[in-house]
């Protein structure tokens, strides 16, 4: 064990998977002493996510911007924050193309402010989490692996690859205490409505028409969001000071599969027939510079840490739309 993290600031703690980062380090006696969430609650914030653990003496709540030096400074010396995981962003492809300029304050500058105070207070150990994004699109062969070249095709992931220079960058030159992570698509419970899966479990609630982009042949690598958190937790305790591990699920789907399966987990789980809902299908024009596929080789964080996922993509799956039909929480689709 390297790293015994005991006071963390989690930013973006109310969003998805900063919101489940804190439930399973609450849910854990052994992982934490305390956990201060720093979060600007954006849209793409929900306080509900949070709200099985929201009384717990160990959780404080501060909204504010990470790009606020001085709020994170003194939240840092007030809760004794030996550790920052930093998931706060504006985290969707979308919207990145209709407007870069708030992807490049928050995920750039924001970072860049993050690191500025761990500059001044050296004994903080920041992880960033990233994404596959960042080394663009892939063919039908190969996969993404940490010395792959960084090639960012949206705003979106440019933004998150600046990001990762900045601390590589921090890390080189000033000596601070960094680890790096880029992961592959998430999926789970309290993901934003505006992402694939939860949009399309709207549509099918609705009966409204599933629009999928283009032809839906992109392909993503599927990662449920709490392996991703056992894997960071795996990093923040054992990765050496400097070190980039890219986390991967395994389980590699074109957009129109993950459709299929969902209409049939759906379908299953409520007793109706896939027939009309296929037929809600509804091809739009793709998004600009769609990359077309992203894959991950785990192979350094399985062999360096011993971490692989726990989830198969059928068991995740039926969770997850368990979870949204238990909960309707599918904020931003109008549901
Ligand atoms: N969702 C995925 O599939 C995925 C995959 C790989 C990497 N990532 C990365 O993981 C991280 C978390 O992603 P997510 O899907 O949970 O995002 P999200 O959009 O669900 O949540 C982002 C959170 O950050 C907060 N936030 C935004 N701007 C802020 C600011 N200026 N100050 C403080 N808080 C702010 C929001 O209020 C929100 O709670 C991001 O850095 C993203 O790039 C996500």
């Amino acid at each position: 064990m390297i790293r015994t993290p005991k006071n963390i600031l989690v930013t973006g703690g109310a969003g998805f998977i900063g919101s489940a980062f804190i439930r399973y380090s609450l849910s854990k006696d052994s992982c934490c002493e305390k956990i201060v969430n720093l979060d600007l609650l954006t849209y793409a914030a929900d306080l509900k996510n949070l709200s099985s653990i929201e009384s717990d003496p160990r959780y404080h709540l501060a909204i504010a911007d990470i790009c606020d030096e001085e709020v994170v400074e003194s939240l840092c010396k007030e809760h004794g924050v030996d550790t920052i995981v930093h998931f706060a962003a504006e985290s969707h492809v979308d919207r990145s193309i209709e407007g870069p300029a708030a992807f490049c304050r928050t995920n750039i500058e924001g970072t860049l402010h993050l690191l500025e105070v761990v500059r001044r207070n050296p004994s903080i150990h920041f992880h960033h989490v990233s994404t596959d994004e960042v080394y663009g699109s892939l063919g039908k062969e190969g996969a993404f692996n940490e010395s792959s070249p960084i090639c960012p095709n949206s705003p979106y992931a440019a933004s998150k690859a600046a990001s990762d220079h900045l601390v590589r960058a921090f890390a080189n030159t000033y000596g601070i205490s960094t680890t790096i992570s880029h992961c592959s698509n998430n999926y789970g419970p309290c993901q934003n409505g505006e992402k694939l899966i939860p949009l399309m479990l709207s549509c099918l609630i609705e009966k409204r028409p599933l629009p999928i982009y283009g032809k839906g042949e992109n392909i993503r690598d599927w990662l449920y969001v709490d392996d991703h958190v056992e894997a960071l937790w795996t990093i923040l305790q054992k990765a050496p000071k400097g070190s980039v591990f890219d986390i991967g699920g395994g389980y590699e789907a074109s957009n129109i599969e993950i459709v299929h399966r969902l209409i049939e987990e759906y379908c299953s789980l409520t007793s109706q027939n896939t027939e009309e809902f296929t037929q809600l299908i509804h091809y739009v024009t793709d998004r600009p510079g769609h990359d077309f596929r992203y894959s991950i080789d785990p192979a350094k964080i399985q062999r360096e840490l011993g971490w692989s996922p726990k989830y198969d993509f059928a068991k995740g799956l039926k969770e997850t739309v368990q979870w949204y039909l238990e909960n309707r929480r599918l904020q931003g689709c109008g549901v």
